[in-house]
């Protein structure tokens, strides 16, 4: 099976659930078939919306087994990064704009045993990571500006979604090519279609009366239509 005809991974984000019962929120997406979770930090100061930390994510750690996709929207991120890996996070990805060394930050996160990722805010150019692919475990493209859910999905990201699948595939490596931002059954064809691998959803989970429902309506409808 190419990749093409693979189905994506499925990633609800958290951050549209229901913050005053996270753990069911958790447990109801992960029976609805979610394949990891992802939680959004945010600090008021690198995206205009404050989240959570790492108190939340160690107290979600022992309800699940799902990978914990950890995305932070902090700055500087360095010196939180361990503390998101003794909380638990199995993936921490972070954006090149919030600190100045790049690949030491990405060189923290694989020591500390947890995979490491890069984000890319719509305006970012992907040349930016072109040389830290090697530390590179996921990279995520941006479809809406970060700090709040249930935003527009921004269409011009698709090229540099495409311009990513090339890069990882000239690496060789399964770099995981995650697409975040107004993510939902109508806007999956196309980012499935340029090379995406995880689609995170917010909004088009936690909003919806059927999450097992929303989560295989992107999912298939991502997969049916690069199928053709
Ligand atoms: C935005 C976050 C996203 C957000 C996506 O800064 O990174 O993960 O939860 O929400 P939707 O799917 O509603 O666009
Ligand atoms: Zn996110």
């Amino acid at each position: 099976m190419t990749r093409q005809n693979k189905k994506p991974l499925i990633a609800p984000s958290l951050l549209a659930a229901n913050f005053a019962k996270l753990g069911e929120e958790l447990a109801a997406v992960e029976a609805a078939g979610a394949d990891w979770l992802h939680l959004d930090v945010m600090d008021g100061h690198f995206v205009p919306n404050i989240t959570f930390g790492p108190l939340v994510v160690k107290a979600l750690r022992p309800l699940t087994n799902m990978p914990l996709d950890v995305h932070l929207m902090i700055a500087p991120a360095d010196p939180y990064i361990a503390a998101f890996a003794e909380a638990g996070a199995d993936h921490i990805s972070v954006h090149p704009e919030s600190g100045p060394h790049l690949h030491r930050t990405l060189q923290a996160i694989r020591g500390l045993g947890k995979k490491a990722g890069v984000v890319l805010n719509p305006a970012t150019p992907v040349d930016s990571i072109a040389h830290v692919l090697d530390l590179a475990d996921l990279i995520m493209v941006m479809t809406v500006n970060p700090g709040f859910g249930g935003q527009a999905f921004i269409a011009s990201q698709l090229t540099k979604i495409a311009a990513l699948r090339r890069m990882i595939d000239e690496t060789g490596r399964d770099i995981v090519l995650q697409i975040d931002g107004g993510i939902t059954a109508q806007t999956a064809p196309a980012v499935l279609a340029a090379g995406a691998t995880c689609l995170i959803a917010g909004t088009a989970v936690f909003a919806a009366p059927d999450y097992a429902v929303a989560i295989t309506a992107i999912r298939d409808a991502a997969a049916a239509a690069v199928a053709g």
